[in-house]
């Protein structure tokens, strides 16, 4: 089986992280966040990755750790069907489509079983959620067959509580419904119109866990979530750490000092956070710098930033250079964001 993973999103809603890195790039204990998505494929999976932006970060993580994958880099973003369109010359039957920043403990291998039972044209996995309100959920059937979706719904008027959770399993001939070239959405434009069309549509519920790490805030649960699921409070690379750590990772070749106290917070490589600093929903990229007895809360720093010695700060984002050329200013496409 072939799995496409969409790789070429911006991540704008994690700026400024993803300004100097390609959001499957973004460490989550210390790992590059393609690899758990990666990992989760069925041994003799044929990758390949739909890339944009800083994709030769993406190219030189495959060659240093010898994954085997085709990256296919698109001229201009096309949206999650586009991209997906854009690599139909190296597809060559039923496929799978995978979201690059989402983990979850969906078993993929059970979900192509279903796929294949169902004998489904377009198979999505579905995730529950208490606040329908905010998504789309589907209108599906006991045996699993999806009618349609409904946007945001009132509560009361919710079909179900089921979210698309971003993994799909799909017929080739899905390809022919996304026109070349052109940006286009699998989730607005192409599901709907294959139900319309009266082709089979099923949804695989599963259980365990599932984050989308689209913003600031789900990127530290999906910490603290693959933090407890190792049963760990931190996880530090080779780094030195006098102070103290909860729920909270920390890259290699940094330094937190004496008397600092990190609750939730995110350090990639190369950091100094001085003495007495005291963080919690923090973020912070590569090469910064925190001086002494700093107070921070859900700040997010963009690489190579600095904040000076006794700072109070709560709420920002760090960022004091240009944009870097060829990011765009606002959130493109999809507006319906989670
Ligand atoms: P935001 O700018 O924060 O909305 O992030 P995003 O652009 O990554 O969008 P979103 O979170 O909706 O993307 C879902 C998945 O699709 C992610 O894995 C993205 O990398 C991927 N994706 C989104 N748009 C594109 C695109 O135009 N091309 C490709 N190849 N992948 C995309």
């Amino acid at each position: 089986m072939q799995a496409v993973l969409l790789a070429g999103g911006f991540g704008t809603r994690l700026a400024p992280l993803t300004y100097t890195k390609a959001k499957p790039m973004l460490p989550l204990l210390n790992k590059p966040m393609i690899s758990y998505i990666i990992e989760a494929l069925p041994k003799g999976t044929e990758i390949i990755v739909a890339a944009n932006y800083r994709n030769e970060q993406l190219e030189e993580y495959f060659n240093e750790n010898g994954i085997n994958g085709r990256i296919v880099k698109e001229e201009k973003p096309l949206g999650t069907a586009g991209a997906v369109k854009n690599v139909e010359k190296y597809i060559d039957g039923t496929f799978l489509v995978l979201n690059s920043d989402i983990i979850s403990s969906l078993n993929i291998r059970k979900f192509i079983q279903f796929h294949m039972q169902k004998k489904s044209f377009a198979t999505i996995s579905l995730w529950p959620v208490e606040n329908v309100e905010e998504y789309g959920v589907v209108d599906i059937k006991p045996d699993g067959r999806i009618m349609k979706f409904v946007e945001k719904p009132p509560r009361h008027e919710a079909p179900s509580n089921l979210i698309n959770a971003g993994a799909y399993c799909l017929d080739a001939e899905v390809l022919d419904y996304i026109p070349p070239n052109k940006f286009v959405s699998m989730e607005m434009e192409i599901f709907p119109r294959i139900i319309e069309d009266g082709k089979p549509f099923y949804g695989f519920t599963f259980d365990g866990y599932w984050i989308d790490v689209g913003r600031h805030s789900s990127y530290i649960e999906a910490t603290r979530i693959l933090l407890k699921n190792l049963g760990r409070k931190y996880v530090v690379g080779k780094s030195e750490v006098r102070g103290n750590l909860k729920y909270s990772s920390v890259g290699d070749n940094c330094i937190i000092d004496e008397g600092s106290i990190l609750d939730s917070c995110i350090i990639y490589n190369d950091c100094k956070i001085g003495k007495n600093v005291i963080m919690k929903n923090c973020i912070v990229a590569e090469k910064c710098i925190i001086g002494d007895g700093a107070k921070l809360k859900d700040v997010v720093m963009g690489e190579g930033e600095e904040i000076e010695a006794s700072a109070c700060i709560e709420g920002e984002k760090i960022w004091s250079k240009p944009l870097p050329e060829g990011y765009p200013e606002k959130q493109i496409g999809n507006p319906v964001k989670r």
